[in-house]
């Protein structure tokens, strides 16, 4: 396969997790021996487990424009955007939370669970273009109730689907003049833009394995004055913030990927003219088909991502037929539970048909023309047999 698949095959799933990177995988390893203790321990042991979080918070802090002293380390995207957003209100707080209408499940139902707390939320939806646009964000701002306790703002940096940016500093002016703090879910964004992008955000989380770091690594990191409260129960790990024995190991080999970022970004960036090209060519096979093929998300995005609706075709099904050709590509968000579910963000834009037609391409670091030619092939093969009858 290619360097970065490990069976032969060809990986255009990289917004789904990536390959964690060699200079990771030894950082990681190394620390499994040497820095298993438990980091709150005062013995030597314990404090080299201590200095490898403090090095990973630091390295966070760096990647995302934080002070290490308001980064908390967390298990992913999910349980930083948890905290974000869950921990801005404690128990029996009052408040009022905007969220983007294209946000992942980790920040769309994180707010689902405040409203059934009796926290007011309001959705600002996003435009055909995937963009959630300032005005509709200043709309939703403007319903929200006249409510004492914290305002917020969700804003994801980047799309897990669509590869869109979000106006996230225009959004994040309106925001403070509506006195709500801006979150930004920059699980996709991290790594990929330049920091200046949420500048203005006032939590900002992240995910290692985006960015070729390991699975179960993650952060938020908060300006000084914001105030959280824990999620979970517990010790007072993480700035009392996170409680539960830290895994220090993984943390070692996440602050490598955090160092390591720019050149993540770089290669990333650089493989615009391989998705450009998949994308053209794809259009083309369908069109010798009489197959229309159209792209979801219009707005200016980033590099390697590209979701496309195969129209007659079911998005799972064609995933399916291209796993057995060798090559792994997504349909809808992830398959959180192993079952593949139309993508609710493709819904939200366009309408649930073309969700149902939709596949996404995302491309990577190690991602090379051959296995472009490659996935193209196999593309023509499945498309050209046709979808299968519905049942
Ligand atoms: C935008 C976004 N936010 C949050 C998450 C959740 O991150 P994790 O899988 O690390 O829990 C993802 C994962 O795909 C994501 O794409």
């Amino acid at each position: 396969m290619t360097a970065s698949s490990g069976d032969g095959g060809v990986y255009l799933d990289w917004n789904a997790t990536t390959p964690p990177h060699p200079s990771v995988l030894a950082a990681w390893s190394a620390a499994l021996s040497s820095g298993w203790a438990n980091a709150s321990s005062v013995h030597r042991a314990g404090q080299r487990a201590r200095a490898l979080l403090d090095a990973a918070r630091e390295a966070v802090a760096l990647l995302l424009g934080f002070e290490p002293g308001d980064v908390a380390l967390t298990s992913g995207g999910t349980e930083a955007n948890n905290l974000a957003l869950l921990g801005l209100f404690p128990p029996g707080a009052t408040g009022a939370v905007v969220v983007g209408g294209v946000e992942h499940p980790s920040v769309a139902r994180a707010a689902a669970s405040l409203a059934a707390r009796g926290i007011a939320v309001e959705v600002a939806a996003p435009a055909p273009s995937g963009r959630v646009e300032p005005a509709a964000v200043a709309r939703a701002l403007a319903a929200l109730p006249n409510v004492s306790g914290p305002r917020v703002v969700s804003l994801q940096s980047v799309n897990h689907e669509t590869g869109v940016l979000q106006p996230v500093a225009e959004v994040a002016a309106l925001a403070h003049r509506a006195r709500a703090l801006l979150h930004v879910d920059a699980v996709q964004g991290a790594g990929k833009l330049e920091r200046s992008a949420w500048g203005d955000a006032d939590l900002v989380t992240m995910a290692g394995h985006k960015i070729r770091g390991p699975k179960g690594t993650g952060a938020v990191a908060w300006r000084r004055g914001v105030r959280l409260v824990p999620v979970l129960a517990g010790g007072a790990q993480e700035r009392g913030l996170r409680p539960g024995t830290q895994d220090a190991a993984a943390a070692a080999g996440l602050a490598v990927a955090c160092r390591r970022a720019p050149e993540h970004r770089a290669a990333t960036a650089a493989v615009a003219p391989l998705r450009d090209r998949l994308e053209r060519e794809l259009v083309d096979a369908g069109a010798r088909l009489g197959i229309e093929v159209v792209r979801n998300g219009t707005a200016e995005r980033v590099a390697h991502v590209s979701s496309l609706a195969f129209v007659g075709w079911r998005g799972a099904e064609l995933c399916a037929a291209l796993d057995l050709e060798g090559v792994a590509v997504s349909s809808g968000a992830a398959c959180s539970a192993g079952t593949p579910e139309a993508s609710a963000v493709v819904a939200a834009m366009a309408g649930a048909a073309r969700a149902e037609a939709t596949v996404r391409l995302s491309l990577g670091e190690t991602t090379t023309a051959r296995e472009v030619e490659v996935a193209l092939e196999a593309f023509r093969r499945v498309l050209a047999r046709g979808p299968a009858p519905e049942r």
